[in-house]
Formats: C-alpha cells, sequence, structure tokens
C-alpha cells in the first residue's frame, strides 16, 4: 500500500508537471485522460523488465546517435509505475503500454522471437534505434503488433531477410530501417509490404539491400507518402518516377546511389516537395521546365547522372531554394541569369558540365551564397565588375573554364573568402592586393596573370597552399622574414618570370615548386629551416654555387629532389634521406663521386645526375637498389670497367633507362646485367618512345656502350 501511495503521489507531481510545462509527449501520443488515473498492467511491466534484462547497455552501442545518449533502461525503477519509466508511454484508459522509445539507448543484446517485447501488443510506437541488435534478424514477430503506427528500428545493426510478416502492419505510418546494411527485402516481401501498408506516410530504408526488388513495385505505394528514402539500396532497373515524383504529399524524396534508369517526368510533380536527392543514379534526359512549379523546394541534388539539355530558367521561381547541386551531368547552353529571387540559396554547383556563355551577374548579388562551383565548363568572358553582397562567400570554384579579363579586386576582399580555384582560365593582368584574411587555398595556375605577385600574399597566416605556376609572373619575390605565412603547406611558382634570389619560404612548407623561373644566386643554408619539406623542385633556374648538405636530406622527409638546369657546383650532398625516390641533379657542375648514403635510399626510383662532373668508378652497389628504374650517368667522368659485384639473379630488378654513355667506361657490360634488365625489355616492346618515371619524361636513350 505504501507503493502505492507513493507512485500517486509520483504520479499527481507528474501530472501538475505534464499539464503547466507540457512536455514534448503530445496528447496523440500520451493520451492521459484527467478523470481516472490507471496504472501499467504487471504483465506489461514484468515484459519491459525482461526486455531490458536481455541487454547489456554499452555507450559505444549508440554511438551513431546525434543527440546525447543515455542508458534510460537503468533508470527504469521496479518500485515506480512502469508507465512513469523513461521511454514507456500508457493509454489513459486502459493503462496498457501503447509507447516505447529506446532510441539510442546503449541496448547491446540480440532480440530473440521468443523476446518479453512481443507481449507488449498493445504498442502504437516503438522507437528502436540507435542500439546495438548485434546482427539479430528481424523476427516475424514483429508482425503481430497490429495496432503499430510507428516502427522505428533505424542504425541498429540488424540484419538477414525481413519476414513477410511485416505486411501484417497494416496499420504502420511509419517504417524507419535506415542503415541497417544487413537488412534485406525480398521482392514478395515487399510487394506484401505496398499492397497492405496502405496509410504510409514515411517509408525510410536507405542502406537495406533492396537489389532484387524491381523498381517498378513503386507503382502501387501508398500514394499518401510524404517520406521515400531508398538511397544506398542497390535498386536496379526503370524508375517509375511518373508516379513517385507525383505523390501528391510527397515532400521528401531520396533515391542516391542507385542503378536508377529513366528519366524525370515533364510536369505534374508535387509541389509539395521540399528535398529531392537522385545523387548518383543513372537519369537521363532533361530537367523540365515545370521544376519552377516546386515554390517549397529548399534541396535539389541530382549531380552524377547523365541529364542533358539546357537548366531551365523557371529555377528563379523557386523562392525556397537553398542547395542546388547539378554537377556532373551534361548539361549545355548557357547558365540563366535567373538568380536574382534566390535569396536563400547558400550553395551551388554547376560543375563538371558542358555549359557556355557567362557567368551569370545575378549570382553575384545573392547574399546567403557560401559555395560557388561551375568548374570545368566552357565559360568565358570576364567576371561582374561588382559583387557586393556576396559577402558570405567562402568557396569559389571556376577553374577550368575559358574565363578572362582580370581577377576583380572584390574578389579579393570578400571577408570570409577561404577556398578561391581559378586555374586553367585565360584571365590577365595584374594580381590586386589581397584584402582579406580568411584565404586557405588560392590556384590561379595556368592563366595569363603577369606582372609581381602582391606582396600581401604573403601576409595570409591561414593559407596553406598557394598554387600560382604557369602564368607570366614577375619581379623578386618579396617574402616577409619572418615568414607570415603560419601555415603555408604548399607554394607552386613553377613556370613564370620570376627573378632574384629564391624566397626564403616558411617552416610548415612541404611541397616547393620554383622549376622554370630566372631564380638566381645560390640557396642559403636557411632553406635547412624547411625541416617538413617533401618535395623540392628549382630545376630550370640560374641557381649556383655550393648546396647546402641538408639538400637531400630534410629531416628524412625528403621524398623528390629536382635540381636539373642549374649551375650548382662542389660535391653532392653526403647525407641523403633514406626516404628519397627521385634524386635529379642533371645539368649542373657537381664534381667528386656518387655519395654512398645512396646505398640506403632503398627507395629510390630515379638518380639522374647525368652532365656532371663527377668523376668516379662505377658503383656497382647501385644494382642492389630495388626501386631503382632511371639510372642516368651520362656526360661525366666515370671511368673503369663496369663490373658486377654478385653473381645474383636479382641486379637491378625493376631498372627501365640505364644511361652510361659519354663516359670514359671500359670493357663489356656484365652478362649478369643483361639477364635481369627485365623491366627494360618490356619498354622496348612498348610502343611508346617515351617513359614519364618520377614526375619527368625520360627518352629511351639505351645507349649502352658495349664494346
Ligand atoms: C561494447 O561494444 C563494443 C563494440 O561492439 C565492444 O567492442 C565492447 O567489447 C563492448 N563492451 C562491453 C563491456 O561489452
Ligand atoms: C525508486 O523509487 C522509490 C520510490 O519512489 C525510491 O524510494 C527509490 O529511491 C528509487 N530508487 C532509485 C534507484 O532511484
Ligand atoms: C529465448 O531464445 C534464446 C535463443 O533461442 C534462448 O537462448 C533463450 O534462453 C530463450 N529465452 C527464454 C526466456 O526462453
Ligand atoms: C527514428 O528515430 C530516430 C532517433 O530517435 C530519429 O532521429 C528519426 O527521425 C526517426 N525516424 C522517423 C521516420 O521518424
Ligand atoms: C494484410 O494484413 C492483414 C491483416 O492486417 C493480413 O491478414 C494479411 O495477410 C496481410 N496481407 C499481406 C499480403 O500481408
Ligand atoms: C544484397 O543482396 C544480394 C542478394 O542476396 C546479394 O547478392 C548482395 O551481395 C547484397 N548486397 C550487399 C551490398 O550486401
Ligand atoms: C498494382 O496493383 C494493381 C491492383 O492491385 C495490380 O494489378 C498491379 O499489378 C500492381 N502493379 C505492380 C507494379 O505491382
Ligand atoms: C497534369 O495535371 C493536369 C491537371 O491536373 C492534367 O490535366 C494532366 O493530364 C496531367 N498530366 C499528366 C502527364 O499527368
Ligand atoms: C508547371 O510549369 C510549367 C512551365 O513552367 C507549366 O507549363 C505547367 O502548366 C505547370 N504546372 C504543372 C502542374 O506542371
Ligand atoms: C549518357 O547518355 C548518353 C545518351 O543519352 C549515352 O550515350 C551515355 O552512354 C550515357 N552515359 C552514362 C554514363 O550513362
Ligand atoms: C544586384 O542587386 C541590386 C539591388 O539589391 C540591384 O540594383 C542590381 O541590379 C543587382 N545586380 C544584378 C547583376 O542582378
Ligand atoms: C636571368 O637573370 C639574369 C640576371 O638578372 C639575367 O642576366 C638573364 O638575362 C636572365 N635570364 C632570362 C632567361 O631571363
Amino acid at each position: 500500500m505504501g507503493f502505492l501511495m507513493h507512485a500517486m503521489k509520483f504520479l499527481s507531481l507528474f501530472l501538475i508537471i505534464f499539464f503547466f510545462f507540457k512536455p514534448r509527449l503530445t496528447c496523440s501520443s500520451y493520451p492521459l485522460s484527467s478523470s481516472n488515473v490507471v496504472f501499467c498492467p504487471p504483465d506489461q511491466s514484468l515484459a519491459l523488465l525482461r526486455f531490458k534484462n536481455t541487454f547489456s547497455t554499452n555507450h559505444s552501442a549508440s554511438s551513431y546517435c546525434d543527440d546525447v545518449s543515455y542508458p534510460k533502461t537503468d533508470y527504469w525503477n521496479e518500485s515506480v509505475d512502469c508507465c512513469l519509466w523513461d521511454g514507456v508511454a500508457c493509454d489513459g484508459d486502459t493503462g496498457n503500454v501503447i509507447e516505447l522509445d529506446l532510441s539510442c539507448s546503449w541496448l547491446q543484446g540480440v532480440i530473440h522471437s521468443n523476446s518479453s517485447l512481443f507481449n507488449l501488443f498493445h504498442l502504437r510506437r516503438l522507437n528502436l534505434a540507435y542500439n546495438d541488435f548485434v546482427q539479430s534478424q528481424v523476427s516475424p514477430d514483429f508482425g503481430r503488433f497490429s495496432s503499430l503506427t510507428h516502427l522505428n528500428l533505424s542504425f541498429s545493426m540488424l540484419s538477414g531477410k525481413l519476414p513477410f510478416d511485416l505486411s501484417h502492419l497494416s496499420r504502420l505510418v511509419s517504417l524507419d530501417l535506415t542503415a541497417n546494411e544487413g537488412l534485406e527485402f525480398d521482392t514478395s516481401v515487399f510487394k506484401g509490404l505496398v499492397k497492405n501498408l496502405t496509410q504510409l506516410t514515411q517509408l525510410c530504408l536507405n542502406s537495406v539491400n533492396m537489389s532484387s526488388v524491381p523498381p517498378n513495385l513503386l507503382m502501387n505505394i501508398s500514394s499518401s507518402l510524404t517520406t521515400l528514402k531508398l538511397g544506398f539500396t542497390g535498386m536496379l532497373g526503370n524508375f517509375p518516377a511518373g508516379y513517385v515524383f507525383r505523390l501528391p504529399n510527397l515532400q521528401y524524396l531520396e533515391l542516391n546511389a542507385n542503378h536508377l534508369t529513366g528519366s524525370l517526368p515533364e510536369s505534374n510533380w508535387s509541389t509539395s516537395l521540399k528535398t529531392l536527392q537522385l545523387r548518383d543514379c543513372h537519369f537521363t534526359g532533361s530537367l523540365p521546365m515545370s521544376i519552377g512549379n516546386l515554390t517549397q523546394i529548399t534541396f535539389i541534388d541530382i549531380p552524377s547522372n547523365n541529364l542533358s539539355g539546357e537548366i531551365p530558367a523557371s529555377i528563379s521561381n523557386l523562392v525556397q531554394l537553398e542547395h542546388l547541386t547539378l554537377e556532373d551531368n551534361t548539361f549545355q547552353g548557357q547558365i540563366p541569369d535567373a538568380f536574382d529571387n534566390l535569396s536563400k540559396l547558400n550553395h551551388i554547383d554547376l560543375g563538371r558540365n558542358k555549359l557556355t556563355g557567362k557567368l551569370p551577374s545575378s549570382i553575384f548579388n545573392l547574399t546567403q551564397l557560401l559555395y560557388i562551383d561551375f568548374s570545368s565548363n566552357q565559360l568565358e568572358g570576364p567576371f561582374p565588375e561588382y559583387a557586393t553582397q556576396l559577402s558570405k562567400l567562402s568557396r569559389l570554384h571556376l577553374s577550368d573554364n575559358m574565363l578572362n579579363g582580370v581577377i576583380p579586386p572584390w574578389l579579393l576582399s570578400l571577408p570570409f573568402l577561404e577556398y578561391l580555384f581559378l586555374r586553367n582560365n585565360f584571365l590577365a593582368g595584374n594580381i590586386s592586393e589581397i584584402k582579406t584574411s580568411s584565404l586557405l587555398h588560392i590556384d590561379l595556375s595556368n592563366n595569363n596573370l603577369s606582372g609581381p605577385i602582391p606582396s600581401s600574399i604573403f601576409k595570409l597566416e591561414k593559407l596553406t597552399t598557394l598554387l600560382l605556376s604557369s602564368n607570366s609572373l614577375s619581379g623578386v619575390v618579396e617574402m616577409d622574414t619572418p615568414s607570415k605565412l603560419k601555415s603555408l603547406i604548399m607554394l607552386g611558382l613553377e613556370e613564370n618570370l620570376l627573378e632574384g634570389r629564391l624566397p626564403i619560404s616558411p617552416k610548415t612548407l612541404a611541397f616547393f615548386f620554383a622549376s622554370k623561373n630566372n631564380f638566381t644566386g645560390g640557396v642559403s643554408s636557411s632553406i635547412c629551416h624547411l625541416e617538413q619539406l617533401r618535395v623540392l623542385d628549382l630545376s630550370h633556374n640560374s641557381l649556383a654555387g655550393k648546396v647546402p648538405r641538408c639538400l637531400g636530406n630534410f629531416s628524412n622527409n625528403l621524398l623528390e629532389l629536382n635540381i636539373r638546369m642549374n649551375s650548382f657546383q662542389g660535391t653532392i650532398p653526403e647525407e641523403l634521406g633514406t626516404n628519397l625516390r627521385s634524386f635529379k641533379l642533371n645539368g649542373n657542375q657537381f664534381g667528386g663521386s656518387l655519395p654512398r648514403s645512396l646505398l640506403n635510399c632503398s627507395k629510390l626510383e630515379v638518380l639522374d645526375v647525368g652532365n656532371n662532373k663527377l668523376h668516379d668508378i662505377f658503383r656497382n652497389w647501385l644494382e642492389t637498389l630495388p626501386e631503382l628504374q632511371v639510372l642516368v650517368l651520362q656526360s661525366n667522368s666515370f671511368h673503369g670497367l663496369v663490373t658486377s659485384g654478385s653473381q645474383a639473379n636479382n641486379l637491378f630488378p625493376k631498372l627501365k633507362i640505364f644511361d652510361i654513355s659519354r663516359n670514359n667506361f671500359s670493357g663489356p657490360l656484365p652478362t649478369g646485367y643483361f639477364k635481369n634488365f627485365k623491366a627494360m625489355m618490356d619498354v622496348n616492346e612498348s610502343k611508346s618512345g617515351k617513359l614519364y618515371i618520377g614526375g619527368d619524361f625520360y627518352n629511351d636513350s639505351l645507349e649502352l656502350t658495349i664494346k
């Protein structure tokens, strides 16, 4: 009796809280009546406890849960009426348990078909999402919940074939089986479900295996659907778009990553559509003009299909649109300059199509835009002169087009711009001073830009990547010392007209490309501070003098060193990094001998020291380098016999190019080398005269001096 009194007190307190503060439960899901207070039937309380006891609780069972998760059942108190337990709700008249929400409750264990869960047959809503049922099968007993309107088993590690009995749940309004990758629908089971579940409004089956379900079964799906999610289901074949897109109440449609064919309907799409995700399917045909009727739509995501034709100008009607992604199709014609009314648009991607004409100036007037990608099209003409509204833009991708004119100063002043990709266009003129500090990535390579690099670029503390290659930039590179570029990882300056001393770059630098300019003077030992350096290319400049000892090493991070075609002299650095893959010194004045530390470079693929003044004998330890593909000693003063140091069979196992010509070697080549130049034979058999190894083309100059 004491317990009952206590329970009554607790319950009335609850009722007060309920009526005054109206918690999240709605009246329909918790129909408490104020006239008679009823209690949880003992058999149902027992069933809940038994159910609870079949699981352990383990935080990692709910690790995919978005919300804060906690083990609800751990707080179930047997001294308290079960209708008050967390996640449990009862009918106000009968006391029957009608709702069980144990989503994100850390449950781990199998749901057997003898589970006491199936004794709770008054359940109307059952949510066991985000637990770990350790690949249990979905028991046919789920079909016994004849009152069930909502069943949510998403993200719960269920597997096996779904039972036919699911189609007995004819009152079901919402079924969510998302992300149980081991679950599988048979055709007959899905057919039964379509036939009997006529009240479904939400059907979420992302990642359930439906590879054997023909999409045309959807022809008969409940016409009440508001949500249909069938992404990553492996569905294959002609999609009944003429039916599904016209379901009168449809708001969310997702079919991502299925091999669905057919075209999009010309007209009469559901005007309630809010989200359309058809990413990575195989739809063909055009995007119809009638898309302009979808005035509720906020999200259109149809990249990586085979849509063609023009992008309809009727998009100007889609005033709620926030997201438009149509990249990777074959759209043609001009981008309609019809964005004036899309004031909520924040993400647009039309990249990798065949679009022509000018940049639509109305897009540069949208205050909410964060992301614009029109890259890899055939867009031409200049940027608009002003775009003052574009204040939130963070990413602009316009690479691989035919844009011309200058880079407008407004672009380099956008306060939140982080990524600027303009490579492979015809942009010309000077780069104006950068008036924003947010930039992380700048790629202006392959344009016609000229004049000096503005000094403000070298003050961007967050910049990680600066690529200015293949332009006509000139002058001396004025970097601050110490450098203000605190984050720079990659610097590309190659193929310009830059001159003066090589810029001293920040410590963070890992990739430095400066080839094909006219840098002069020596390389000072301050370059040794670049301890992260992995690739250094200073080839084709007018650099001279001795090289610092660190040059082949850089804390052992160095993978590639290319200083070909300069005027360096002295000896080759003795300390070479053991991770070195490519070492190119061709066309300098190096004297002395090959450093013995090469022997430790077991990853070396290219060793090119041709056209120097090296004076050495043939170092037959080279034959043991297991990855060596290119060995060029040509035009030096090597001398003596070429002898092998071994009788072994696997000498020079991967060598493709062996050029020792124009030296003073004498005698025959070791026959062991001929036997083992297997890789080289492959070259002879191939038809191409050029080989691309280690970032350089090599003509097949297999000039072996044999006497
Ligand atoms: C919790 O679950 C994880 C993942 O399934 C498992 O590796 C771990 O052993 C479990 N911990 C306990 C105490 O059962
Ligand atoms: C369970 O409820 C009883 C009665 O309200 C209470 O005395 C007891 O402290 C509770 N137990 C736990 C573990 O909360
Ligand atoms: C339920 O079935 C499982 C597996 O068949 C068995 O291990 C378990 O003991 C059964 N539980 C009860 C309460 O019968
Ligand atoms: C299923 O439950 C999860 C977790 O509570 C929730 O996020 C999701 O929206 C539910 N699905 C449906 C269709 O309501
Ligand atoms: C449809 O549901 C009823 C009861 O709700 C059931 O008797 C019948 O077998 C179901 N039909 C199918 C095809 O599942
Ligand atoms: C889906 O089910 C089919 C038929 O059982 C099977 O062959 C296929 O491997 C499954 N696909 C995945 C991704 O599990
Ligand atoms: C749809 O239902 C009708 C009537 O029940 C049936 O004749 C037709 O074959 C069904 N179509 C599909 C594709 O299942
Ligand atoms: C589109 O809807 C209109 C008006 O309801 C109707 O007359 C027309 O036949 C429909 N067209 C198609 C192809 O369903
Ligand atoms: C939709 O828009 C098109 C052209 O924009 C129009 O011809 C059509 O009548 C509209 N209505 C429907 C239901 O498609
Ligand atoms: C795209 O469609 C064209 C014809 O419309 C076809 O030739 C081409 O193979 C399709 N490409 C893909 C990737 O489906
Ligand atoms: C940009 O918006 C302003 C007013 O907000 C308007 O006057 C101007 O014409 C618009 N420019 C373009 C190119 O749409
Ligand atoms: C490189 O710079 C030097 C010294 O400034 C100059 O004499 C030479 O002409 C320049 N070479 C080229 C190809 O511009």
